[in-house]
């Protein structure tokens, strides 16, 4: 397992469904994670069809893979799914659980998320827990409590902040653009690392709408200890560019 404390910033790209042979071969010859700083961990997760690929682009890289989901299960008659056991043979060092499009459009709880996270540590793969509130709850004023209930939910027991990453999303900010100010991204990451106190020194992510325009503002802000990028992420160019705004 990746001991996450060695790092100051963390840079993870999610390519969601989106990857081919020629995206994966256009990708790798115009990405550049040879400059990244000491200090910065950066992690592609590709869809898991072509986590091999991707790995053995990578092994010329100083990037990390990490995967987009695992199964709860980890074995037996299941069909369609990945085990934490398979995506450690299959050379995965991170892997995203509770990411919000996995809650809202498959359903998946924080009982199964802290599952899931389970599963990876037991495995020696680092987890990275999404949590993030809709829009209609952040006009009604519960984000704080909402991210709460899913952090109480969602993590471990056995979780520390050297084998767990934590990822802000707010449900309204990823793939539209919309970004909250850096006063409010500050004051959430602050409220999980101070105010809910057993979080204190776990690295905590914000992602929606991250770009190579708005991610060295982000990333400057005292609570925050990286990002997880969506859609930017997808262009080798602007991915490096934001690999490179530690
Ligand atoms: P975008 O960067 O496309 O908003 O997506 C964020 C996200 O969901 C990363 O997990």
């Amino acid at each position: 397992m990746i001991e996450i404390n060695e790092f100051d910033k963390i840079i993870a790209a999610n390519w969601k469904l989106n990857c081919s042979l020629d995206f994966l071969k256009h990708y790798f010859n115009k990405i550049n994670s040879n400059d990244i700083k000491p200090g910065v961990c950066g992690i592609i997760s590709p869809p898991l069809v072509y986590i091999q690929n991707c790995s053995l682009h990578l092994k010329s890289s100083s990037l990390f893979l990490g995967a987009q989901d695992c199964s709860l299960y980890n074995k037996g008659a299941y069909t369609g799914e990945n085990s934490a056991s398979m995506l450690k043979d299959n050379n995965c060092q991170f892997c995203i659980v509770g990411h919000s499009e996995r809650r809202q459009i498959f359903g998946e709880t924080s009982k199964d998320v802290k599952k899931k996270a389970e599963n990876l540590i037991n495995q020696g793969i680092n987890p990275i827990i999404c949590v993030g509130e809709t829009l209609a709850e952040k006009n009604a004023g519960s984000t704080k409590n909402i991210l709460y209930e899913q952090l109480s939910n969602s993590l471990p027991e056995k979780s520390s902040s050297n084998s767990i990453i934590i990822a802000y999303e707010p449900i309204w900010a990823i793939g539209s653009g919309l970004v909250p100010s850096l006063e409010e991204i500050n004051d959430i990451h602050s409220y999980i690392k101070s105010d809910i106190n057993k979080f204190k020194n776990y690295k905590i992510l914000y992602g929606g709408s991250v770009k190579s325009s708005n991610v060295k503002e982000i990333l400057n802000l005292e609570n925050v200890d990286g990002v997880l990028v969506g859609g930017a992420s997808l262009d080798p160019i602007e991915f490096t560019k934001i690999l490179n705004a530690c």
